[in-house]
This record gives structure tokens, sequence and C-alpha cells, in this order.
């Protein structure tokens, strides 16, 4: 079955269109989240109704934790916690009720889906090194865990022979039967890898491949909308970049 898996949407609304008309063109059968529905954007509703009915199966990001009151913003930066403050106050009761009933880890079609990390799911740790990703595969029993998070994409494949452990930031991966992965989704809403374009990653398990989907988008069109919200300009002038 071909799926396709989003990660961080940020409440841009204008990016999640674009990538849900690419998904309808791909086929794909099912619509994956890996949370971080909102924050730092300016249409948090919007993106959670356009989602809520369409997804099979999805994970709750910091950010949407966050914005329900359920973690501190002492970790967040200034910006980031500004908007997930001005996000609680327009947060429906329906929004935030869907956001509260998200787990943090799901199993779907043989695969783990975590926002974070594997190991402390709800301590959003960043994988960002194969040493890293190398303790990581110890605590997890699938052969594909998918996570996000981290805004740029990339997968770690774990030899099952060798018990060698190497980064790629190839955009398609051969799920080949000799290896376990461990692969960052791209985001959706505020990718950080240095192309603007919103991302989000086709999973064909049958032909045991994933491929990294890039999409343009109106993206000065969400720029605008977070500086009509009184929202940091810097929110939406790192869409322009990227980063
Ligand atoms: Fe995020």
């Amino acid at each position: 079955m071909l799926r396709a898996v989003l990660s961080d949407i940020h409440s841009n609304l204008e990016a999640l269109e674009a990538v849900l008309a690419d998904v309808d063109r791909s086929g794909a059968s099912e619509i994956l989240c890996l949370g971080d529905f909102v924050g730092y954007g300016a249409s948090p509703n919007e993106c959670i109704e356009r989602l809520r009915p369409i997804v099979t199966a999805a994970v709750a990001g910091n950010h949407d934790v966050a914005v329900c009151g359920r973690i501190r913003l002492g970790s967040f930066g200034s910006n980031a916690a500004q908007a997930a403050r001005w996000t609680g106050t327009i947060l429906t009761p329906q929004s935030q009720a869907y956001l509260e009933s998200l787990p943090i880890t799901v199993r779907h079609a043989g695969a783990l889906l975590v926002h974070s990390s594997p190991s402390e799911p709800r301590a959003w740790h960043y994988v960002l090194e194969v040493g890293e990703a190398r303790a990581e595969f110890e605590t997890f029993m699938e052969s594909l865990c998918l996570v996000g998070h981290l805004h740029r994409p990339g997968a770690y494949r774990l030899d099952g022979v060798t018990g060698q452990v190497v980064y790629s930031r190839e955009p398609e991966i051969a799920l080949d039967p000799q290896g376990r992965f461990l692969v960052i989704v791209p985001s959706v809403g505020q990718p950080r890898d240095g192309d603007p374009r919103a991302g989000y990653l086709l999973w064909d398990d049958g032909r045991g491949w994933l491929r990294q989907v890039r999409v343009d988008y109106d993206l000065a069109a969400a720029r605008q909308r977070i500086l009509d919200a009184g929202l940091p300009p810097f929110l939406g002038d790192r869409l322009q970049w990227g980063e």
C-alpha cells in the first residue's frame, strides 16, 4: 500500500493544502501524521479541521502538547513560546480535544510512528547523528521507525549483518530486508533544510521504498497570515529561507 506521511505542519494551511493536492495525485491510500499540527503558524484550527477527518493514524508533537498546557514552555525559544500562547488563545474546544486525544506513539502497518525519538518520546530529543541513531535502534523492535521534529529529512540504516549505521539524505530509500530504518520525515509547514518548499514522505511498504516529495506553495500568503495575526515576523520570514 502507498501511504503519505506528513509531519510538522505547524499551522501552515497554504503548505498543507499544496501537500494534500500532491498526495491526491500520488494515489496514496492512507495519510499518516507525525505531529506538530500547530505552533509557529497562523492557521491552527484550519489545519486540524483539514487533517482530522483524513488521517488514518497520528501522534502528538511537542507543540501540540504545549498548546494544551501539558508541558511548560520553558524549553521553547521566545518566538515558539509566543506562538504557542497565541495558539492556545484561539484553539476551538474541538481542536483542543483532538490534540489532547493524540497518542505519543503508534504502531501502524508494522512501523513505529513517533514525533521525536523512540527512546524517550516524551523528552522531545532530536536524533542528530549516527551515534545517537545507533542507540535509538536498541529501543524499538520494528524494522521502520518514522519520526518528525527535526524538520531536516534524512534516514539512518542499521545493517542487520554488520551492525553498521549509515546516514543518508538521498530523497529515495530502498527498504531492503537486511536493514532497519530510522527515518526523519520532511516538514510540511516549516522546512529547515534550506529548501523552502513544503515536504512530505511517500511510503510503499509493498515495493519497499520511501521517497521524499517537495511541493511549491503560496509561501507569501502563509507569511502574510503570520504578520496579520501579530505573531513574530521572524516566523514568517524563515519560511522564505527554509531554515
Ligand atoms: Fe516541529
